[in-house]
């Protein structure tokens, strides 16, 4: 059986008492729908110098190991002088996007958002990071230094991921979409800065440019009532 003769004919967006619904004007009815337990990421662009910060990462690169988390292959720093001058401006930016994020999500005003720690990621040919979370911390982001041609995405994995797989099958999907994807990829873009949920699994897929190095900072970000 087909449905053909039941078709949206037109879709609204509208806000009631702070719920986005999602109108839909079908034949002859409205059908609400009400997207529950939506996942926040957000991205926006930074008016920062990042030459000097790689410079800094670069030369870190040299005396230090790093560390090994999440990064496969890459070099990953161990967690940066909070006080250091380079950074000041980013990390005044990171936690002021933190506080409108989370008034955004619903928290409440009188909450001080600080940076707990911050490192910075090199990654060169083919390295990548598996999937991980943040644990401990409420906000996580990153903020992209370079991101040469082809350096990989960042993935959010939905956390529904593994019941969606067995029963919302892909061959169902007439376009994947944030509603009905069980993974959603986004670009990093020089001076964006992302920021999610510290619980939402993530990863990068490999950097996939021969001679160029993707290079980013992660951070968590602490809250505390006031
Ligand atoms: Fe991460």
């Amino acid at each position: 059986m087909l449905y053909h003769h039941f078709y949206i004919k037109e879709l609204h967006i509208v806000e009631n008492n702070g719920i986005i619904l999602y109108n839909i004007l079908m034949k002859d009815n409205l059908l609400k729908i009400h997207p529950l337990f939506s996942i926040f990421t957000s991205s926006c662009t930074l008016n920062i110098d990042n030459k000097p910060i790689i410079k800094y990462g670069e030369s870190l690169r040299k005396k230090e190991k790093g560390r090994i988390r999440s990064n496969s292959g890459g070099w990953q720093s161990n967690n940066l002088p909070l006080n250091h001058k380079l950074l000041t401006p980013l990390i005044k930016e990171i936690e002021e996007y933190a506080f409108v994020y989370c008034q955004s999500v619903g928290f409440k005003k009188n909450i001080e958002y600080k940076i707990g720690n911050i490192w910075m990621n090199i990654n060169g040919y083919k390295d990548s990071n598996l999937p991980h979370i943040h644990p401990n911390s409420v906000i996580s982001g990153a903020y992209y230094l370079k991101t040469p041609k082809d350096c990989g995405n960042i993935g959010f994995m939905n956390p529904s991921q593994h019941l969606m797989d067995h029963t919302w099958l892909d061959t169902f999907k007439d376009s994947f979409t944030e509603v009905n994807s069980a993974l959603w990829f986004s670009k990093p873009e020089e001076n964006v800065l992302f920021l999610f949920p510290s619980w939402l699994l993530h990863l990068v897929q490999p950097n996939m440019n021969k001679k160029e190095n993707r290079i980013s900072i992660s951070f968590n970000i602490d809250a505390k009532l006031l």
